[in-house]
């Protein structure tokens, strides 16, 4: 319904639809005398106000969000049986939640910090969800480091604020996050707008095809309005300035016509490769580099049309990376195998047992038809249908297909074991190699960014440690960083 739509529509009720008289005063014993109980409206009001808030994402609590279109442009059907993947020209529906990470809900939008890429495609063989980033790498390499990680990135216990201590000490003593580190402090740190960066699944996922075989594959969505950053000192005012910069921005484009587009590519591993590849193809931490899988175009996002409610639509949706359809499954990642859990846990927690049921989140091109029934908020959307399987009288049915093929090549104890290290596996590797890659300004810049930060750091041992692992990337990467480090500690 627009905001037009709603004004229209005769007499103010309560929540039951009772006309109101009066939504000026409230009801009191006499001129001047104190309010009654039966003033139900009131009470009404001041309990609904009170109950407006759901919980924040524990991350990723400032996002925007948009519909649109994703259009398939080549043939993939001999690497995934998706059927929204089938068909050159096929359309299939999406939303896409744009966020940052560390910020809580009203953060501002122009700060350093990756940027949420959540996308739902509402396929006709349920929704397919897409949690990435605009980094192709992350962090950590293992789901168990997550709520360590991001306890140094939010609000510390005792100050109240983000502490470069708590930052700087976690990569410090997490080397496998130098890659992403180098990117984060990089010219890509801080885009200028949503409209003007690239999405990534950061994950390797899998695809299959109709015969089984079975594809590791990683997603990439360049966009078409090419890449625009801000500078920190550009980011420091527009952040003062307007914090919604971003959300802002998104509509504003949207209102005009200009629809924002990213071209789709995937970069695509035979199974077999895997095991001998000179990375770690699960490693979370590292990329392919496109000499060794190119990009394969295979389809155009648009996005076009703008939530009308914002709570309904941006806050209450939800994405998982569990929300696979068939032709298209997980990998071995061992962070990929830990969000698997995470995301439903929190939605159950955050929007309740019926989250996939709003307008949002249910599926549009087809339909659940699933037996778990009633919780909080239950629309009685299966009417009178018998809520067990199998039964007899025509309910829905198990298909006997895996939506993605078994995983083969494991041995061996369980135990805590570290991801397995390739041949050309370290932690600083391709942090050396993206520093390397870098022209002298950008590298002056990512020095200055980085110096800037961590000269924010209190002690003199949690400061070294960080610029050693830049160090081990590359010397004069790591030279130049205690050089400004020094000068700025004094
Ligand atoms: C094991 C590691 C991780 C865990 C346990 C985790 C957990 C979470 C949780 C609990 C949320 C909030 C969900 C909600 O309340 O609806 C979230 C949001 C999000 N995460 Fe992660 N996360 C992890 C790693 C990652 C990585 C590696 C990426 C990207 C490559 C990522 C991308 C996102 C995005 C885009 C959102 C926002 C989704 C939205 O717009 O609703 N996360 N994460």
């Amino acid at each position: 319904m627009t905001q037009e739509a709603y004004v229209s529509q005769g007499p103010l009720t309560t929540e039951a639809g009772a006309p109101v008289a009066d939504n000026q005063n409230s009801e009191t014993a006499g001129v001047g005398g104190p309010v009654l109980v039966q003033d139900q409206l009131l009470l009404e009001k001041l309990a609904h106000f009170n109950r407006e808030r759901i919980p924040e994402r524990v991350v990723h609590a400032r996002g925007a969000g948009a519909y649109g279109t994703f259009t398939v442009t080549a043939d993939v059907t001999k690497y995934t049986r998706a059927k929204f993947l089938s068909e050159i020209g096929k359309e299939t529906e999406v939303f896409l939640r744009f966020s940052t990470v560390a910020g809580n809900l009203g953060a501002a939008d122009a700060v350093r910090d990756p940027r949420g890429w959540a996308m739902k495609f509402y396929t006709e063989e349920g929704n397919y969800d897409l949690v990435g980033n605009n980094t192709p790498v992350f962090f950590i390499r293992d789901a168990i480091k997550f709520p360590d990680f991001i306890h140094t990135q939010k609000r510390d216990p005792y100050t109240g604020s983000q502490e470069a201590d708590n930052v700087f000490d976690f990569w410090g003593l997490s080397p496998e996050s130098t890659h992403q580190v180098t990117w984060l402090f990089g010219d890509r740190g801080i885009p200028a707008s949503y409209r003007h960066m690239d999405g990534f699944g950061s994950h390797t996922f899998q695809w299959n095809n109709e015969d089984g075989e079975v594809f590791w594959v990683k997603y990439h969505f360049k966009t078409d309005q090419g890449i625009k950053n801000l500078t920190a000192e550009e980011a420091e005012i527009l952040a003062g300035k307007d914090p919604d910069s971003h959300q802002r921005d998104l509509r504003e484009a949207i209102e005009r016509g200009e629809f924002p587009t990213w071209t789709a590519y995937v970069q695509i591993m035979p199974a077999a490769d895997a095991a001998t590849y000179r990375f770690n193809p699960f490693d979370l931490t590292k990329v392919w580099p496109h000499a060794d899988y190119p990009l394969i175009e295979y389809g155009k996002l648009e996005l076009n049309r703008n939530p009308e409610n914002i709570f309904a639509e941006v806050e209450q949706s939800i994405f998982s990376p569990a929300h696979f359809v068939p032709g298209i499954g997980p990998s071995p990642d061992k962070m990929l195998q830990g969000r698997l859990f995470g995301y439903g846990d929190a939605h159950r927690y955050r929007v309740g047992i019926n989250a996939d049921q709003l307008p949002v989140n249910r599926p549009k091109a087809t339909e659940a038809r699933s037996h778990g029934r009633d919780g909080f908020l239950y629309d009685g959307r299966h009417g009178g249908a018998k809520n067990y399987e199998p039964n007899s009288f025509g309910g829905p049915f198990q298909t006997n297909r895996p939506l993605w093929q078994p995983f083969t090549d494991f041995t061996g104890a369980t135990g805590n074991h570290p991801t397995p290290v390739h041949a050309e596996d370290n932690d600083f590797v391709q942090a050396g190699n993206l520093y390397r890659l870098m022209t002298e300004d950008e590298k002056e810049r990512l020095v200055k960014n980085l110096a800037n930060a961590i000269s924010g750091v209190t002690r003199d041992d949690i400061a070294e440690r960080a610029i050693n692992n830049f160090r081990q990337a590359d010397a004069d990467f790591g030279k130049r960083l205690e050089v400004a480090v020094q000068a700025l500690r004094g």
